[in-house]
C-alpha cells in the first residue's frame, strides 16, 4: 500500500513513458547523431514499405525522395519571421575590446585545433559550416496501407504495430517509423504526414501527427478522407527532420544497392534534390527489379516446445491466447483459487483434470518437437 503521511515518498521518484525511455536512449534505435538519424529514417521507411507489399503478396515498388530544406523554408515551416535589426544603437556590444580580442582569439585556436584533429562534426552531426541541415524525407509505397482508424496509434504510439507475432518481418518492435517521429520533434518539431489507402479502398486517409512524449499517446493535428479515385493502396510518409546528407550519402546509396541485391523482387526509385540548386549534387537513381517471382510469403511458426517448458509467462501468454480452452482450469486441483476459466464449453470442465489440460492447451499452441535424430560421434 502507498505510504500516506505526506512527504514519506522520494522525491525523485518518476515514472517514465516508452516514449520519453526511447527519446532518452536513441542510440539502441540508430539515431546517435544527425546523419545516422537520416539513414535509419529511410531504413525504417523503407522496410515497412517492403514488409507492407510483401504482405499482401504484391511486388513491392518504393519511392524514396531526400529533399534538402533550406534554412529559411525551415522557418517559414514553423512559422518563424525573421526581422532585420532596426536600432542598432539599442543593442551596444556590453563587450570592451580587450575582451572582444581574447574571445576571438580563442575562437581561432579552437577551430584551429578541431580542424588539426579531424574532430569538426566527424561523427555525421547535422551542422554544416556551424548551420544545421534539414531534409524532408517521403516514402511511398503499392502495399496494404493502413485502417483509417488505426494510422494514429500505429505511427503514433512508442511499441505498437501489428508485427508481434510469430512471423518473420523486418520490422518486429513496432518502434521504427516513431523513432523517426521522434527525432522529427526533437529536431524540427514538425509532425509526420501520412497519406493512406486500403486495397479496394474508396477514399484515401490523410492524417498530420505527433507524439504526446509524456503520455505516449498520438496527437493528430488533422484528419480526412479523400475520394480514391484512382484505387491506388498503398502509404506515403514524410517527415521533416534534421541530417546530414554529406557524410551519410555514400551509405545510404550502398544501402539502397544491397536492398535491390536482396530482394530482386522490388522496385526502388530514389531522388535526392539539393536546395542550392546546384545539380550536380541531386541523384536519382531506380533499381530495377530483375525478377517477378517472388518468394512465398513466411508463415506464422509456432513457439518451440523447449521455450514454452522453461519460460513461464509464455505460458501464461499462450493459454490467454489459444481458442482452446475448453474445460481448462488452474492447476489448483481444490478449486478454491480458479486459475484459467474455459472460455466455452461445461461450465469449469472436471476439475481435477487441471494439470492435462493446461499441458494439453499449451501444447497445440506450440511446434510438435522433432525426434531426436542421433548424430554420429556426438
Ligand atoms: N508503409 C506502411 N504500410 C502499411 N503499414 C505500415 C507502414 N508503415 C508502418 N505501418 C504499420 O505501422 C506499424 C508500426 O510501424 P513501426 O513503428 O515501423 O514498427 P514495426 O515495423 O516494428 O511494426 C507496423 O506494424 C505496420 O502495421
Ligand atoms: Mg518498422
Amino acid at each position: 500500500m502507498p505510504p500516506k503521511s505526506k512527504g514519506a515518498g522520494d522525491k525523485n521518484l518518476k515514472s517514465k513513458s516508452p516514449a520519453e525511455f526511447f527519446q532518452d536512449n536513441k542510440g539502441i534505435a540508430g539515431f546517435e547523431n544527425a546523419g545516422k538519424s537520416l539513414y535509419t529514417t529511410l531504413r525504417e521507411f523503407i522496410e515497412n514499405s517492403l514488409d507492407s507489399a510483401e504482405g499482401i503478396g504484391v511486388l513491392p515498388d518504393v519511392d524514396i525522395s531526400v529533399e534538402e530544406v533550406t534554412l529559411s523554408q525551415y522557418e517559414d515551416l514553423i512559422g518563424l519571421k525573421t526581422h532585420v535589426r532596426k536600432d542598432s544603437a539599442l543593442y551596444a556590444d556590453i563587450e570592451t575590446d580587450k575582451e572582444k580580442q581574447k574571445r576571438l582569439k580563442d575562437e581561432a585556436k579552437a577551430a584551429a585545433k578541431a580542424a588539426k584533429g579531424g574532430k569538426a562534426d566527424a561523427g555525421g552531426g547535422g551542422k554544416r559550416g556551424g548551420a544545421k541541415a534539414f531534409f524532408r524525407v517521403t516514402v511511398k509505397d503499392n502495399g496494404k496501407g493502413m485502417a483509417h482508424d488505426d494510422i494514429p496509434n500505429m505511427l503514433g504510439r512508442v511499441l505498437s504495430g501489428t508485427k508481434y507475432g510469430v512471423r518473420q518481418t523486418r520490422g518486429k518492435f513496432g518502434l521504427g517509423s516513431k523513432m523517426a517521429l521522434i527525432w522529427s520533434k526533437q529536431t524540427t518539431g514538425l509532425p509526420i504526414k501520412i497519406i493512406s489507402a486500403q486495397p479496394k479502398s474508396k477514399f484515401t486517409s490523410r492524417y498530420v501527427l505527433d507524439i504526446n512524449m509524456e503520455k505516449n499517446e498520438p496527437n493528430v493535428h488533422s484528419a480526412e478522407k479523400t475520394p480514391n479515385d484512382s484505387a491506388w493502396h498503398g502509404a506515403e510518409l514524410s517527415v521533416i527532420i534534421e541530417g546530414n546528407w554529406t557524410t551519410y550519402r555514400n551509405k545510404v546509396l550502398s544501402y539502397l544497392r544491397q536492398l535491390a541485391i536482396v530482394t530482386p523482387y522490388a522496385q526502388f526509385h530514389f531522388r535526392y534534390e539539393s536546395a542550392g540548386g546546384d545539380a550536380r549534387q541531386n541523384v536519382d537513381a531506380t533499381f530495377r527489379r530483375r525478377t517477378e517471382v517472388m518468394p512465398a510469403p513466411p508463415t506464422t511458426t509456432k513457439h518451440h516446445p523447449s521455450a514454452a517448458k522453461e519460460n513461464q509467462l509464455l505460458i501464461k501468454d499462450l493459454l490467454s491466447q489459444t481458442r482452446h480452452q475448453q474445460g481448462v482450469r488452474g492447476p489448483n486441483r481444490g478449486g478454491a483459487r480458479q486459475g484459467i476459466r474455459a472460455r466455452h464449453g461445461p461450465q469449469g470442465g472436471h476439475r481435477h483434470a487441471g494439470y492435462q489440460n493446461t499441458a494439453a492447451a499449451v501444447r497445440r499452441e506450440v511446434r510438435r518437437p522433432r525426434r531426436r535424430v542421433p548424430v554420429p560421434g556426438g
